[in-house]
């Protein structure tokens, strides 16, 4: 190979990582240590034709795996049929997936409107919010990631809020719902989240000046660390919402179609919020994001004059994307694959706790799943260092793997739900491995 993609002197290839040091924004600390030159189904090739298994569906998105072939003859075929539109044109890509989603998503969430990222979906959300409840003041999660844009970010608790001036007026935080390592885990080791809960909403209440008009949450917070709250806690929150006439805005980035074993992870939880965010998944790996909302809300908007005019919401290619996205994981039964295939990995990853004293807890619903390293187990103190280490050698034993940040040893396991289960157990092996090699070494 010797392409723009391909191998000139594999990972080493000093002239690119020149190139890329030289020109590349680092916008999220270090970049990976090779050089991506191919991917397909759950795996990536580098630039020296060496398998990696990616446990991380690309950046949480891939859910179908790379370069799914009728995805591929999609985008073939929409991009030399009609590509790209003025926003106010409308297509049968776009009608046809506002639709879809409509009759899929629970509730009255029937109008959508299309955007490219999660973070725009989570702004236009908190934005409809606003105007609708003609209100301001917005409440996140302690462990929330909603995006880098100004309102989804002032809404971002999970990562630094340091050095860019003020966030949003009226943004406050509840603690974030987190059943290993919660302050109100009583001695008996009942996790009390109600009480955690009405502490939350008592200081929220305290701080707002009236104006509450919304709370956005991830139905499992997953760059806080794939925090499931308990049963319950999502219908208490909905509650708490309704009672001071706030709109429940629920992110479901990495948790829609299907990776949880439910096509949405608040149809667990049997809650309908007023605005439901689709973004990675949607588009698995395309840039394809899409707000859901009810028709009443919409109303009310459009009368005040709504505007989130952006260059990509009537794009035909991603919408065809999206609805064959779609197609395939409902074709293809993959949420129910999902929550068998999840199990399976927690079995495995649950067998290796029983060998390895440095996994404190596994966690999580489907193929969202959390491995927390710690120093010491009855402590749950988090071992971050050795994580990171863990990663590093799960990389070199061919495997991609997510850390998240903040302190945390968390493993965030997201693999694309169409992963054979012996590459699942390819996967627990190469961490039994990658642990083994890890625990006790320096840096
Ligand atoms: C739950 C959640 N919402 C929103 C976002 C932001 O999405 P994007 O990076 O596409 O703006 C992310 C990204 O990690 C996410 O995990």
């Amino acid at each position: 190979m010797d392409d723009a993609v391909g191998n000139r002197n594999g990972n080493a290839d000093s002239e690119l990582w020149v190139k890329a040091r030289a020109h590349l924004v680092r916008y999220g600390g270090e970049f990976a240590p090779f050089i991506a030159a191919r991917a397909q189904g759950s795996f990536m090739w580098d630039a020296e034709g060496r398998r990696i298994l990616d446990f991380c569906s690309g950046q949480m998105s891939a859910i179908i795996g790379h370069s799914h072939p009728e995805i591929v003859e999609v985008v073939r075929r929409t991009v030399g049929e009609l590509d790209h539109l003025y926003s106010t044109i409308l297509s049968r890509p776009v009608v046809e997936l506002a639709a879809l989603l409509a009759k899929l998503a629970p509730g009255q969430l029937e109008r959508v409107l299309l955007v490219s990222t999660g973070g725009g979906s989570n702004e236009a959300a908190i934005r409809m919010a606003k105007l609708a409840s003609g209100r301001h003041e917005i409440v996140g999660l302690s462990r929330s990631w909603h995006g880098v844009t100004g309102g989804a970010a002032s809404a971002t608790y999970s990562s630094s809020r340091r050095g860019y001036g003020p966030v949003q007026a009226g943004s406050f935080v509840l603690p974030a719902p987190d059943p290993y390592r919660s302050p109100f885990i009583r001695a008996d080791g009942i996790y009390d989240w109600r009480a955690e809960l009405d502490f939350g909403f008592d200081l929220i209440d305290r701080q707002s000046t009236g104006a509450l008009a919304a709370c956005i949450a991830e139905p499992i917070l997953s760059s806080g660390g794939v925090l499931e709250p308990p049963e319950g806690y999502m219908q208490a929150l909905a509650d708490k919402c309704r009672a001071r006439g706030m709109l429940l805005i629920l992110d479901e980035a990495q948790t829609g179609l299907g990776r949880t074993g439910h096509l949405f992870a608040c149809e667990r939880d049997g809650v309908t919020p007023e605005f439901l965010t689709l973004s990675k998944t949607l588009g698995a790996g395309l840039p394809l994001a899409a707000v859901l909302t009810t028709p009443e809300i919409e109303e009310t908007c459009y009368e005040r004059g709504f505007l989130f005019y952006t260059t990509h919401a009537s794009d035909p290619l991603p919408a065809a994307v999206g609805l064959k996205v779609i197609e395939v994981v409902i074709r293809d039964k993959l949420t129910e694959r999902a929550r068998t295939l999840g199990e399976h990995l927690r079995a495995g990853l649950l067998a290796l706790k029983q060998r390895h004293e440095c996994i404190g807890d596994v966690r999580g619903r489907g193929l969202l799943v959390g491995l927390d390293l710690v120093k010491d187990r009855a402590a749950r103190t988090p071992a971050p260092e050795l994580a990171q280490r863990v990663a590093r050698r799960c990389l070199e034993l061919g495997m991609m793997t997510s850390v998240v940040r903040g302190g945390y040893g968390i493993f965030r396991i997201a693999p694309p739900i169409t992963i054979a289960r012996d590459e699942i157990d390819l996967a627990v092996d190469i961490f039994d491995r990658a642990i083994r090699d890890s625990v006790g070494k320096a840096q």
